[in-house]
């Protein structure tokens, strides 16, 4: 990819909703200094349930609205976005685009003694066999168990991510892939690292968590690095949201998924 014309121009990053805040999170703390412009497509939330099809129309609207605003490289935050959506928009855009799935299973190869790596997800993400297929294609000889757990989304965004509920439905979900071995775990899903502690703890100390979060920001920046695109200190970043329903409740949720406050919030209309 050749250097964008403008280094000074932000990040895209886009999600369904808040959960791309912990991406988010992972970059401004790994590139202090780049722009970002987040949208969260909180209207038509949750992807992770949709089809395809619905999931890639989606997608293409998010990006659209994001290039037409000037960005220099676009980080599709959510694991079922990247799971379906990354190809297509790759076709139409005519700048780089990055998912969360390639840095998250090049991590866990990267992670993993045994070879034997477990991923979670949203339905969507583990029935698109995406991150199997990325691990597998790292590491042929890896072993790849995976299991949807649709209901770690709302716990994180109620904030209900420690005591006796999350750490039930923890066990519940993981049990049956703990019995299968695994030394490594992936979290492909942008609320998971919310629940982080009780996935550990249920997890056992034998497992290790990936964060595809942190994945993905060292991905961006090698990417930017690679075609010349990081900005040159000290120009103040600017960091801003756009959501496509309720920015108060955005705003409100968000604020645990960023670690801090987001600031004003713009309403877009997404086609
Ligand atoms: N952001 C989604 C993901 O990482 C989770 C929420 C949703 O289902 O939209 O897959």
């Amino acid at each position: 990819m050749p250097a964008p014309a403008d280094v000074d121009a932000p990040l895209g990053i886009f999600d369904s909703g808040v959960g791309g805040l912990t991406v988010m999170r992972g970059i401004m703390s790994r590139l202090p200094g780049e722009s970002i412009l987040y949208l969260g497509d909180t209207a038509r939330v949750p992807y992770g349930t949709k089809s395809e099809e619905t999931v890639i129309r989606y997608a293409l609207g998010c990006a659209r609205v994001l290039v037409g605003r000037g960005i220099k490289l676009l980080v599709v935050a959510c694991n079922t976005a990247s799971a379906f959506a990354v190809d297509a928009l790759r076709e139409e855009l005519g700048i780089p685009v990055l998912g969360v799935i390639e840095p998250g299973a090049h991590r866990a190869v990267q992670t993993s003694r045994s070879g034997c790596i477990g991923v979670i997800g949203t339905a969507g993400t583990i029935r698109s066999g995406r991150y199997q297929a990325a691990i597998q294609s790292l590491a042929a000889r890896s072993r790849v168990v995976s299991k949807p757990c649709p209901l770690f989304v709302p716990l994180a965004e109620e904030g209900w991510t420690h005591g006796a509920v999350p750490r039930a439905v923890a066990h519940e979900y993981l049990d049956e892939l703990l019995a299968q071995r695994i030394d490594t775990l992936v979290l492909g899903c942008t609320h998971y690292p919310l629940l982080s502690d009780v996935i550990a703890e249920a997890a056992g100390p034998g497992v290790a968590l990936v964060d595809s979060a942190e994945a993905t920001a060292d991905a961006v920046a090698g990417a930017l690095a690679a075609m010349g695109g990081a900005r040159k200190p000290p120009a103040p970043e600017q960091y801003q949201f756009l959501v496509t329903d309720d920015p108060a409740g955005f705003g409100r949720i968000g604020r645990r998924f960023l670690g801090r406050d987001l600031g004003s919030i713009e309403w877009v209309d997404v086609a």
